[in-house]
């Protein structure tokens, strides 16, 4: 069963899970705490570090990163002590640095007051991650661990680390479902759709083949993903109508079949 504790942020009470990361405690009570490496389904991973906070009370004392923090009972840190916001106006610039092109970036730093940055940019022409990625790693984790694929990884070290598939190549396992896009904190990642064929600008330029609805003839779902999710619910192969068509084709033949159902309904106890 789970066991309550109190912790303390900012001096303020809140109750938290035994164990659940401390800033799952603050976003849940509104509490800002930046960060972008952290997505709750994949768990804390510590790489962009912005989320830091300063412990006061707990096991280990001092700045450290509040995904990663576990809650204990009289747990208390402060989100914005003078060094917290001096780490994270650091941490900002190195960012800014790294992504120069990141809206999101330049917004999250313009709250700390920092608009510009004392490193090196790096601005590469042709980027595949349009000078936007920081590194977090978040659409690695989601292609090799949620979806268990693994496109794509870390290629070289230090200042030239990057993330794109092995030797640059175009990917033939990639399913084009879109998990890197929907977890990147940064936008990143381009992916275009192309009638029949999906593109993954950033990862090489691997295309994924689209299928097309039987009814209306739209291309909406990339056929390998289709047949990895039917390979998974066994129950979507049962009704063969509904089997290719598309979201809104079986959204409308379902309404239409409910219908017909209930007329007949009616009509039964009309009589
Ligand atoms: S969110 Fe905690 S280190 Fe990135």
């Amino acid at each position: 069963m789970n066991e309550n504790v109190n912790v303390y942020i900012n001096g303020n009470r809140y109750i938290a899970q035994k164990g659940e990361p401390l800033l799952n405690v603050a976003r849940r009570n509104g509490i800002d705490i930046p960060a972008l490496c952290y997505e709750e389904s994949l768990g804390a991973y510590g790489a962009c570090r912005l989320c830091i906070v300063d412990v006061k009370e707990g096991a280990k004392k001092g700045i450290t990163t509040s995904c990663t923090l576990s809650c204990t009972d009289g747990l208390s840190v402060e989100t914005d002590s003078d060094r917290v916001v001096q780490h994270r106006k650091v941490l900002f610039e190195l960012y800014l640095a790294q992504a120069p092109k990141s809206e999101k970036i330049r917004d999250m730093a313009s709250k700390y007051g920092v608009y510009e940055t004392r490193f090196l940019k790096r601005k590469k022409t042709n980027d595949p991650l349009n000078n936007s990625c920081v590194l977090c790693g978040l659409c690695v984790r989601a292609c090799n661990e949620a979806m268990g694929v693994g496109v794509i990884n870390f290629i070289g070290r230090g200042y030239k680390t990057r993330i794109n598939t092995p030797y640059f190549e175009q990917s033939d396992v990639c399913m084009g479902c879109k998990a890197c896009l929907e977890v990147c904190p940064t936008k990143a990642i381009t992916i275009n759709d192309k009638v029949d064929v999906r593109i993954m600008k950033s990862w090489s330029d691997t295309e994924v083949k689209m299928k097309k609805c039987s009814v209306c003839g739209n291309f909406y779902v990339p056929e390998v993903l289709d047949k990895k999710v039917d390979s998974l619910f066994y129950y979507r192969d049962k009704n063969e109508q509904l089997k290719d068509m598309c979201p809104e084709c079986r959204k409308k033949y379902v309404t239409k079949q409910a219908t017909l159902i209930s007329l007949k309904e009616v009509e039964k106890y009309a009589k």
